[in-house]
């Protein structure tokens, strides 16, 4: 493994109830690598997601985020979390969902800074100082007051990108990030991209678009019946694909 991994996991399992979804799964992303994880629906894409964020558990496999090793083996061969481990890779990463999770009654600027404050325990002030070159960075630094409700969809999904990066994490996981916005918005979101990477962010993306996979991602991950059939540059993959299961998906995909 090298040591420019920002997020590993190997030889992953995880069950519901007795059915396996996801079948020995190795996935990384590098520092300042973009990654897109493609598949057709029941594949396991968010179920890989939710256990990489720590919103649920690999059964089996190891998962760390840079030189943090959140899991070891135990004796029957499960994964077995450290608390503490976990704790700290939360910081590490952030996610923006789908639907954002914004709270609707805090404003922009409390939505941005409530987790560093509260769970970093960093000062408001330096906190609220850099939500507002983030903000700014972003095209919402006249919105800092606002809620939610009083902004559109596309921004208050760049106020979810900025609470994320307020956490000043090594990787930034996006959910569905493109879907209902215009080709304007999914322009900046690509540029968006883009920037982190060049900062040196991991970013990994769960999408059901092959355009925006293509043109954002450096390597694309084709997850099928719970296992990566395929892992390589995204013109390759989308272009080119090698095994006939990415074949048949990219030539009529089902969403
Ligand atoms: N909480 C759960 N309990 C039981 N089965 C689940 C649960 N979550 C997911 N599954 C099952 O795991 C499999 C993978 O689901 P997952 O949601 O990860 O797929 P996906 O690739 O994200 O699909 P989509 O593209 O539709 O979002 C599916 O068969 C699903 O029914
Ligand atoms: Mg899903």
């Amino acid at each position: 493994m090298t040591s420019t991994r920002a997020v590993s996991v190997t030889r992953a399992r995880k069950s519901f109830d007795s059915r396996e979804v996801l079948h020995d799964v190795s996935f990384g992303i590098d520092r300042g690598e973009v990654v897109s994880l493609i598949g057709p629906s029941g594949a396991g894409k968010s179920t890989l997601l939710r256990c990489l964020t720590l919103l649920d558990t690999f059964d089996e496999g190891s998962l760390s985020y840079g030189d943090l090793e959140v899991t070891s083996r135990g004796e029957d061969g499960r994964a077995v979390y450290d608390k503490e481990a976990m704790r700290q890779a939360r910081m590490r990463f952030g996610i923006v969902f789908q639907n954002y999770n914004l709270f609707p009654h805090f404003t922009v600027m409390r939505n941005v800074c409530d987790a560093p404050v509260v769970v970093q325990h960093r000062d408001k002030a330096e906190v609220e100082a850099e939500a507002r070159v983030l903000l700014d960075r972003i095209g919402l630094s006249d919105h800092a007051d606002k809620v939610p409700c009083q902004l559109s969809g596309g921004q208050q999904q760049r106020v979810a990108i900025c609470r994320a990066l307020a956490m000043k994490p090594d990787v930034i996981y996006f959910d569905e990030a493109t879907s209902a916005l215009d080709p304007k918005l999914t322009d900046d979101m690509h540029r968006i991209i883009r920037e982190l990477a060049s900062d040196g962010m991991a970013v990994g993306i769960v999408t059901h678009e092959m355009g925006f996979a293509r043109d954002a991602s450096d390597r694309i991950c084709f997850l099928f019946d719970g296992q990566i059939v395929e892992d390589g540059p995204a013109n390759q993959v989308i272009n080119d694909p090698v095994d006939p299961r990415t074949r048949a998906f990219l030539s009529s995909p089902e969403d």
